[in-house]
């Protein structure tokens, strides 16, 4: 970036894959690997942003040059994590991480042993709170950038998520194109357009989608 375009913002971003424990052992995630979060806080950097990240589960090493790293296993522990630095002032928030929408209700604080009456143990879940959601929804929210990951319907249900969770940016993708591989292939929606691109690396993923939000959060704060 020769102009810098996120000069002086301060950003904060989710990445990994959310772990929702069953007992001390065992548990329940996905197959995100953080190679596209982490694809997005290196081009937010290169852009001139100071940028936090707050990150489970990482297959990939963070980029360097972050202003501020947080680990954070569980949805809640992310949830707490991004309130406590976005109470610190933030102009934007990302949210990149593959969240777990439910957890362990009944979660057991020793391991699980087969009891020998070859009944399994019933696992009950619980909701989580949506981060995206609940960071877009505040007051003074900073602009917001979400995606959407689909199994099928792409663009239908990045419509109506981006719609229920009031996201200005949201970024949609297929999750067999997306999820732990290296490159994607996005459709981004904002108010104005939708924009589908070819597949390609994710690092020129990450820079197509700073590129269009520096321009939206130029034009937001006009
Ligand atoms: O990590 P990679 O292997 O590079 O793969 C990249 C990716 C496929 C994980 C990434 O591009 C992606 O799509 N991330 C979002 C994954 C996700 O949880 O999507 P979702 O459609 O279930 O959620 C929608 C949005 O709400 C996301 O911005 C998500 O971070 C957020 N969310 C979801 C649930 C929740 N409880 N809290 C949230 O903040």
């Amino acid at each position: 970036w020769l102009d810098k375009p996120l000069l002086g913002k301060k950003v904060v971003l989710t990445v990994g894959a959310s772990y929702e424990a069953i007992d001390p052992v065992r548990g329940i995630t996905n197959i995100s690997s953080g190679q596209m979060g982490v694809a997005l806080a290196r081009a937010c950097r290169q852009a001139g942003a100071q940028v936090d990240v707050i990150y489970a589960n990482l297959q990939v090493p963070l980029p360097k040059g972050m202003a501020y790293t947080e680990q954070a296993q569980s949805a809640q522990a992310m949830y707490d994590a991004v309130f406590r630095r976005l109470d610190l002032g933030a102009d934007v928030f990302i949210g990149v991480a593959a969240v777990a929408d439910y957890r362990v209700k009944n979660r057991a604080t020793q391991k699980l042993k087969k009891d020998g009456s070859g009944s399994p143990p019933v696992i009950e879940l619980t909701e989580n709170p949506d981060i995206l959601q609940a960071v877009a929804q505040r007051e003074n929210a900073p602009f917001c950038v979400g995606f959407a990951a689909e199994s099928e319907n792409v663009l239908a249900y990045a419509r109506a998520k981006r719609a229920k969770k009031g996201v200005p940016l949201l970024v949609a993708n297929d999750v067999s194109v997306a999820m732990g591989q290296s490159s994607n292939q996005i459709i981004m929606l904002d108010d104005e357009q939708e924009t589908a691109l070819p597949e390609m690396s994710k690092d020129a993923a990450a820079q197509a989608i700073v590129s269009r939000l520096a321009t939206l959060l130029a034009r937001s704060s006009d």
